[in-house]
């Protein structure tokens, strides 16, 4: 095992019973080593075995096969537990209690007290932007405000790695968003914690995440940079933009290059070294730009290359 992992998975595998003759194996021989202080998406469809790998890490299910370090002790010691925070994949609070009751709850089953805890929880409401909900009942507390809870609840001791198993799973387009921000805000607050997180968008890991592993019916497909999947001289960009002269858009994009967006017009660029060369150009001249966004196409197509498994049916949304 490489020292600096956090987590280290060595032929493992889970089999379930599912009858009396029956069993289903939801993880497949899996090796994977997530190194300390990265953030490392675990992507793949319904039923790969996102889950059950997350909880046999967590030691809530045993494997049938294989070994699992956390931080370099067996997940199947309990104090292997003491290093990891988790966000369940459907979090639930007893309702009747406050945000804060919550809090001190299973602040003090860890073994928190006093000042210190009340200080950890001040500061754990301002982070995930719910102080003024903590003396409401969680019964009253929405979807996002629930997952924004539950993941205070997963940094009440400052763990070394933690585990969110669908952070964002439904969420709507803003609660997304800020889901996304509060996990790169944790993780530039704390660098030296690991986050390893489970989703079916693409989109989400691609913005929070260093490395993806892929996983498709409990085998791991891919395991690799973002980086190394697009190299930035492939990436394609969309530029909208308004008041272009004719003679200017000739000469920038050539003929028959835009499309008609409500906002102007919008051109197809490759590589950021054409793309500042555009924004350059356009910078000396009355035309406006609106808007520049990264074609995502890309990254879904390297994936699906490096894995070669998925259908275009089985890609995630
Ligand atoms: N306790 C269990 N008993 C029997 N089969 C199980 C059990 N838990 C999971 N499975 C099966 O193992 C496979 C992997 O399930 P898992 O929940 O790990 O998938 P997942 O990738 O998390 O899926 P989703 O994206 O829907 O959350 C599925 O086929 C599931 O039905
Ligand atoms: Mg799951």
């Amino acid at each position: 095992m490489n020292s600096s992992a956090c987590i280290s998975l060595t032929e493992v595998t889970k089999v379930f019973k599912t009858g009396l003759l029956k069993t289903k194996t939801a993880v497949d021989n899996l090796n994977l080593e997530v190194p300390a202080g990265e953030v490392v998406g675990l992507l793949g469809p319904n039923g790969s075995g996102k889950s059950t790998t997350m909880k046999m890490i967590l030691g809530f299910l045993k494997p049938t096969l294989g070994e699992i370090l956390i931080c370099g002790e067996s997940s199947n010691n309990i104090s292997a537990r003491a290093y990891i925070g988790y966000l369940p994949e459907n979090p639930r609070f007893q309702k009747f209690l406050t945000g804060k009751e919550i809090l001190i709850y299973y602040g003090k089953l860890l073994g928190l007290q006093g000042t210190h805890l009340k200080n950890r929880i001040e500061l754990l409401f301002e982070l995930v932007n719910l102080k003024h909900a903590a003396f409401e009942r969680v019964q009253g507390y929405s979807k996002g405000m629930t997952q924004r809870l539950a993941i205070a609840q997963s940094l009440l001791n400052q763990p070394a790695l933690l585990i969110f198993d669908e952070p964002m799973s439904g969420l709507d387009p803003l609660g997304r968003i800020e889901m996304r921000n509060l996990i790169s805000t944790i993780h530039a607050e704390n660098p030296k914690t690991t986050i390893f997180f489970s989703s079916h968008v693409l989109e989400d890991v691609e913005t929070l995440c260093k490395s993806v592993a892929l996983l498709q019916k409990g085998k791991l497909k891919t395991y690799t940079s973002i980086e190394s999947l697009i190299s930035s001289d492939q990436q394609k960009y969309d530029i909208v933009i308004k008041n272009l002269s004719p003679s200017l858009e000739l000469e920038l994009f050539g003929k028959n290059t835009s499309k008609s967006v409500a906002t102007g017009k919008s051109f197809s660029i490759e590589g950021p070294e054409r793309l500042s060369w555009v924004i350059s150009q356009l910078l000396k001249t009355p035309a406006q730009i609106i808007g520049i966004t990264g074609q995502r196409r890309q990254l879904e197509e390297a994936l699906f290359k490096a894995s070669e498994v998925f259908t275009k049916t089985e890609m995630p949304a």
